[in-house]
């Protein structure tokens, strides 16, 4: 199992892909910084340097610090054989050069495609970034202004420059953004929506219990409605951290995952969670009981019948509200009878602020790719219908986002 810490920074950028240009200037260096600063906040990043950077930083610098080869000419084979630069193009969500110095904004503004970073600034479908960085007389140049003004026109995002002292020893605009000032519109540019700055938690998935070595107690979920809320409440711009049982979903964009095996563990993984949490939705299977003994060995066939003492699981979403009183908590029902009824005693119970129930078996729910929904809160319901599990993610996500703004 892996979980954040608590005292890492919360996972804003979790699961997104940057790519980092570092081109040829002294702020090469603070690169280094903001390459540290994007890991932290759980991005993925691969960097890619130009000659001229590499004048400056060397590559093994950024690649201790991303944990990825550093990529420094289209011409390398074994490079391009792991992921082509058209498929790196497509892998990243923003491409972000830092610092971008007076010669590469013109060879962007040409459209060379005669080294990595300028290709892959052709080739991305997602958004580019630059952050000048030159001496003030260069930035004040006409052509820098000109190139500035055509690039801004094709879309591509300017971040700074700022202005004070410079490595050349004159003072005024051209200094590179801090690394902070980067990173931090990075996250602003992923998390618009009513959920931005709102940390979320979602459990999904089944729970396993293991019997011995070999066998395990489990149910029929599959992770998909889970997995398709925590993907609607990244969509709306919440840092959400995954809590997930075994299950062969792909992890949605934008979210970071935990993959747990028992209602043990997934309790663990919670309750590390939930200390950051302004949102936790249990969306999770978890099994209700576990066999009391789980054997060392493989159990062998030789009674007729076999007996296993069942002993009931720790109560994950009771435990997050117990430690967590003000935490806006969503919980899932899922019954095959009496759906308004056994929703609203749990909702009660648990004291949860919502609950989406759903009817169960019978080929209902489990496994499947639609679903049924009817939300309850003390004093209300609404029904979300019937539609695809992405669907009722997202009026389920919705709704989310706008009691817990009521509420907070
Ligand atoms: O995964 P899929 O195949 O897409 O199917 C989706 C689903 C049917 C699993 C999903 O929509 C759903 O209903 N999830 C909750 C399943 C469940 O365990 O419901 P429950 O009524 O038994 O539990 C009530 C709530 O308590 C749930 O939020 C559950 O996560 C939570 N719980 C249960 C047991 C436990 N030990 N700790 C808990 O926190």
């Amino acid at each position: 199992m892996s979980a954040s810490s608590t005292n890492s920074p919360p996972l804003r950028l979790a699961g997104r892909r940057i790519v980092l240009g570092v081109t040829g200037g002294i702020a090469a260096y603070k690169a280094a910084e903001l390459a540290r600063r994007l890991k932290e906040m759980g991005a993925e990043i691969q960097v890619v340097m130009t000659e001229g950077a590499q004048q400056f930083v060397a590559p093994r610098t950024f690649q201790a610090l991303s944990g990825r080869s550093v990529r420094t000419t289209l011409w390398d084979e074994a490079a391009e054989a792991a992921m082509g630069h058209i498929e790196l193009a497509r892998w990243a969500d923003a491409v972000v050069v830092a610092p971008a110095s007076a010669d590469f904004l013109a060879r962007l503004v040409q459209g060379r495609a005669d080294d990595l970073l300028t290709t892959l600034c052709l080739a991305s479908a997602g958004p580019v970034f630059v952050a000048p960085a030159m001496n003030q007389k260069m930035w004040a140049h006409k052509a820098t202004r000109e190139n500035l003004a055509v690039l801004k026109k094709r879309g591509v995002r300017q971040l700074g420059p700022g202005s004070g002292d410079q490595a050349c020893g004159e003072v005024g605009p051209g200094r590179m953004f801090e690394p902070l000032a980067i990173r931090d519109a990075l996250v602003a540019h992923f998390s618009h929506g009513p959920l931005s700055n709102v940390n979320v938690v979602v459990t999904a998935g089944p729970t396993r219990e293991p019997l011995d070595p070999v066998r395990v107690f489990t149910n029929r979920s599959s992770g998909k409605m889970g997995f398709a809320v925590a993907g609607a409440l990244a969509g709306l711009g919440g840092t959400v951290t995954l809590i997930a049982g075994p299950t062969t979903q792909a992890t949605p964009r934008g979210v970071h995952r935990v993959d747990v095996e028992t209602a043990a563990d997934m309790l663990k993984a919670s309750r590390v969670a939930a200390r950051t949490a302004d949102i936790f939705v249990g969306a999770a299977a978890v099994a209700d009981y576990r066999p009391k003994k789980t054997a060392s060995a493989k159990i062998k066939k030789k009674a007729p019948v076999l007996s296993v003492l069942m002993e009931r699981t720790p109560d994950i979403l009771l435990a997050v509200r117990q430690r967590h009183p003000k935490l806006f908590l969503v919980g899932f029902a899922a019954e095959t009878e009496k759906l308004e009824y056994h929703a609203r005693q749990k909702l009660a119970s648990k004291k949860l602020d919502l609950i989406a129930a759903n009817l169960v078996g019978h080929g209902r729910a489990f496994d499947r790719d639609e679903n049924t929904l009817r939300v309850y809160w003390t004093r209300g319901g609404r029904a979300l219908g019937t539609a695809s599990k992405t669907d009722l993610a997202r009026r389920l996500a919705t709704l989310i986002a706008g009691r817990y703004r009521k509420k907070s």
